[in-house]
């Protein structure tokens, strides 16, 4: 027989047993520390291009004016949880990261987290940048160093209610995050694993080119194969030989380079930003690029 006393101890058994599974499943968790002996500033020449193939400007360059390596951010992104705000990563040591140890960015990159210990949610592409490699994170640390001190401070996220605690993004991570985990297939063969590296790393390129499931997070088979794009209008192409398996080798480093397609026209939206990005590596790289992309499996492109 079940006393009252009884019942009342395993009902208090199983409330501290959600609590803690829920606060252990969430945590945020640093996996480096500000002495480890590996995260030394890098070369800021080598980070300039880790900084153009990641594609950080598109989002953090401060809107409204021309200079993309002007970090201040307060770009608005929207989305279905409500707008972000996109915030400040110049050296300013007050409203940007200028105090920032390379661990702290390291821990940002890898694996979400910030300096005080919180979540980032994943409109920051870090679930493609948690494979970045730390000699690249050196670098790039050492080059966002040499770049101007910005004083705004953008404004904060204005997102809906439930979406506003961020421990709550610990869930996602179980769920969808695959810390130090790259999406790519490497072959062996040092181009095509460069481009894995580029195209499924560094430039997130599925975090446009794929669709999300209700919690976001990308549909595998979808990846690469399209879809509709993170501010609701128009549809991100599939770029999947089944989408565009006719494309020679040139018409992929030539809209890389200069963002003109074989149909003689030239891509826009987004995609116009990301070229800017592109045309800024070695050829080297955009052949790297093409040659993973061309051995992607065909994927259908899925129905929005
Ligand atoms: C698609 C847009 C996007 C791109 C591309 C992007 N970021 Fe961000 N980033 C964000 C957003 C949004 C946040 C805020 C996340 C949050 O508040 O949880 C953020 C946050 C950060 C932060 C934390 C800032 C702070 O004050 O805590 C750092 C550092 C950062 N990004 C660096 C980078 C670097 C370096 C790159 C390129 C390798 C990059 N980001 C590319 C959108 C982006
Ligand atoms: C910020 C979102 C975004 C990212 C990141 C992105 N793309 Fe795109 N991409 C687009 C959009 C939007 C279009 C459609 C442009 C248009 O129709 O003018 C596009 C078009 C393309 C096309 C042309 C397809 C066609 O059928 O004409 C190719 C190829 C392509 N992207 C490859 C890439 C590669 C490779 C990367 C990574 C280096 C990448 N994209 C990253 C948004 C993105």
């Amino acid at each position: 027989m079940l006393t009252g006393a009884r019942l009342f101890l395993i009902a208090i058994a199983a409330i501290l047993i959600v609590v803690s599974t829920t606060w252990l499943l969430t945590r945020p968790h640093q996996p480096f520390s500000a002495d480890d002996p590996r995260l030394t500033p890098g070369n800021a020449e080598r980070g300039r291009l880790v900084f153009a193939a990641s594609g950080c400007a598109s989002c953090h360059a401060s809107p409204g004016q021309t200079d993309r390596l002007k970090l201040g951010g307060d770009l608005a992104l929207a989305s279905p949880y409500g707008t972000f705000r996109i915030p400040n990563i110049s050296p300013d040591p007050l409203a940007g990261i200028g105090s920032w140890s390379v661990a702290d960015l390291a821990n940002a990159l890898v694996a979400g987290v910030s300096p005080s210990g919180q979540h980032y949610y994943p409109v920051f592409p870090y679930p493609s940048y948690t494979a970045m490699t730390l000699d690249d994170i050196r670098d790039l640390y050492a080059f966002l160093h040499t770049l101007e001190p910005i004083a705004d401070r953008p404004q904060p996220h204005d997102l809906a209610l439930a979406f506003r605690i961020r421990r709550f993004v610990g869930f996602w991570k179980f769920l969808f995050f695959h810390e130090r985990q790259s999406e790519g297939l490497l072959n062996g063969d040092p181009v095509h694993d460069r481009g894995a590296y580029l195209v499924e790393v560094l430039a997130h390129c599925a975090e446009c080119h794929s669709s999300r499931n209700i919690f976001g997070a990308i549909k595998p088979k979808t990846r690469f194969a399209g879809g509709v794009s993170s501010e609701g209008v128009g549809f991100n192409p599939n770029i999947t030989p089944e989408g565009i398996g006719s494309w020679s080798d040139n018409d992929f480093v030539e809209l890389l380079k200069s963002g003109k397609t074989p149909d003689h026209g030239y891509v826009g939206w987004s995609m116009a930003d990301v070229v800017r990005n592109t045309s800024e590596l070695s050829d080297a790289d955009r052949v790297a690029i093409t040659r993973y992309l061309k051995s992607l499996p065909p994927r259908p492109t899925p129905h929005p």
